[in-house]
């Protein structure tokens, strides 16, 4: 069993670019959702750089190094011009997701098992510089092994399934869901491995998957960008951060 330990909150500012790329132009501005999250406890803030770039910029990623307080938690995929933004910007964390052009959002968690000598030589590199690696994962004890093996120190658990099981009435899926997702949170913490889970979280689900000891750190983004426009963006992270807190302690 894991040690009980403060767990962090990644807020994710990629829907505040999405809304602002809308219309074009400069608004609403990122860097200025990120330095809100900071403000209403943020532990870190995660940009991911989209190969069509649909919402965050190169320029965006360059802002959020020079005005940041807390870490940067770069999401990319393995490509070579992401790894070259990363080793430019050496930012404190660079999470390593699947991409395809044709999905709405990141729809599943790396194929590692099968990339296992493509991805150990690509965060090689990324290691060396100094970057945090973590690996968007299912909750799948061999992609979990596979993401040991190539020298990853940190695995997020896609959270997806779960949530979209808990939004659609499924609710003896999501338990099943959330069963998978401790045991994995519990092996990979046996094997060394720091664990993050996030996508799709909301207050109906952060809850238990705040609970379990093992995790470290939660990254939530989308709905924490919607539920702003109700309440305004540091009231919605900050009761984020109350449910997180509580179901913790
Ligand atoms: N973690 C990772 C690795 C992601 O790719 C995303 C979505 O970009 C999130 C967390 C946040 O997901 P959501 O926006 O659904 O909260």
């Amino acid at each position: 069993m894991a040690e009980q330990q403060k767990l962090r909150l990644g807020v994710n500012i990629d829907h505040v670019a999405t809304v602002r790329n809308a219309r074009g132009g400069q608004y609403p501005d990122p860097l200025r959702a990120a330095k809100i999250a900071e403000k209403a406890g943020a532990d870190g803030i995660t940009a991911h750089l989209r190969e069509d770039r649909r919402h965050i910029s190169d320029v965006d990623i360059e802002g959020l190094m020079d005005v940041l307080s807390v870490p940067l938690n770069f999401e990319m995929a393995a490509t070579d011009e992401m790894q070259k933004i990363a080793l430019r910007h050496l930012p404190h964390a660079v999470c390593i997701v699947p991409e395809k052009r044709e999905e709405r959002t990141t729809e599943g968690g790396l194929e590692v098992a099968r990339e296992e000598n493509k991805l150990a030589h690509f965060i090689a590199p990324l290691r060396d510089a100094g970057c945090r690696v973590s690996i968007f994962i299912a909750a799948d004890q061999r992609q979990i092994e596979a993401a040991s093996r190539i020298g990853a120190e940190v695995i997020e658990l896609h959270t997806g399934a779960y949530c979209d099981a808990y939004a659609e009435g499924r609710f003896k899926e999501a338990q099943e869901e959330l069963r998978r997702l401790q045991e994995m949170a519990t092996m990979a913490h046996g094997m060394g491995l720091e664990v993050h889970a996030g996508h799709g979280l909301t207050y109906d689900t952060v809850s238990p998957v705040a609970a379990f000891p093992e995790v470290r750190e939660l990254n939530i983004g989308h709905f924490l960008i919607g539920e702003a426009i109700f309440l305004g963006l540091e009231p919605a992270i900050t009761e984020m951060r109350r449910l997180m807190d509580e179901a913790r302690s």
